[in-house]
């Protein structure tokens, strides 16, 4: 067993713990002033040929929706706004970091399909139920579980002995990080969205995405991830981590202030634009 305050001086110590790429962070530093402009931030994104590709194909896929085709990342800016370039950034980035990493117990691909139909998922039920959130919700959801790429890469034997136990105890792989090794993949994730300087709504769903009752400043955000995580459970069916189906939390009924119904109602909508995650995933990928 591992306390928490012992898991981040074993991270601390880490020298290749992964980076965002510094378009990210330029964009995010641009935007705290008040005289950006699109070509600003159209030159800052126009230096990574990689991150430019990706967005270029992401704001062209169905996902957006735009009518007409979009052939500059400037035009994209315009389109799209700021935020919303700034999130779509954040999104290619995290796939560029992470686009190799399969062992016998991780299986990359899988990983990112439940990521992007996780944001998918919490996206759509964003725009159902008015919390307008929009991208942020998108983005929120795509890195909810990023903690379990650090779990795997730095604590990887612990990784199979959580998986084994979840296993063999049919519960899930949350409850058996927690028995196992005394912390979770949302303990990870907080870290490394916190080292990255990510903004604290997004932290706090990354790290409370299983206890959403515990939530101290976002908890609508959270809920919204919190289903969306469940939803992308069963139309999946199943995850490869996980032996035991999800409970959803009561509190995000109160929080969200829905009924049980109305999460019925959700489910539906939800399983069509499910679909498009595969299609999203090509295009980042
Ligand atoms: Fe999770
Ligand atoms: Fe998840």
């Amino acid at each position: 067993m591992v306390s928490t305050d012992e898991m981040v001086e074993i991270l601390d110590k880490v020298y290749d713990l992964p980076t965002l790429p510094t378009v990210y962070m330029r964009i995010s530093n641009l935007m705290n002033r008040d005289d950006i402009s699109v070509k600003d931030i159209g030159d800052v994104i126009a230096t990574d040929q990689s991150i430019t590709i990706k967005i270029l194909r992401l704001v062209n896929s169905t996902f957006y929706g735009f009518s007409r085709k979009i052939v500059s990342i400037q035009q994209a800016i315009v389109l799209m706004g700021f935020n919303t370039i700034r999130n779509t950034v954040l999104s290619v980035s995290v796939f560029d970091e992470f686009s190799e990493m399969d062992n016998e117990y991780f299986n990359l691909n899988r990983f990112w399909q439940h990521s992007i139909a996780c944001g998918i998922i919490s996206a759509t039920v964003d725009k159902s139920l008015n919390t307008g959130f929009r991208d942020e919700v998108f983005v929120s959801g795509l890195l909810h579980d990023i903690g379990k790429i650090i779990l795997n890469k730095y604590f990887s034997t612990e990784f199979g002995q959580i998986l084994a136990h979840a296993k063999k105890n049919h519960t899930s792989f949350y409850e058996s990080e927690r028995a196992i090794i005394g912390f979770s993949h949302n303990d990870l994730g907080e870290y490394l969205c916190d080292k990255w300087k990510l903004p604290f709504p997004l932290v706090e769903s990354v790290a409370l995405h299983h206890q959403p009752d515990n939530i101290r400043s976002s908890p609508k955000l959270v809920s919204i991830i919190h289903l969306a995580d469940t939803f992308s459970y069963y139309l999946q069916s199943g995850y490869l981590n996980d032996f035991k189906q999800p409970q959803l939390s009561p509190f995000i009924l109160e929080e969200l202030d829905i009924k049980k119904e109305t999460v019925r109602d959700l489910f539906k909508g939800v399983k069509q634009e499910y679909e498009k995650s595969m299609e999203l995933f090509s295009f980042i990928n």
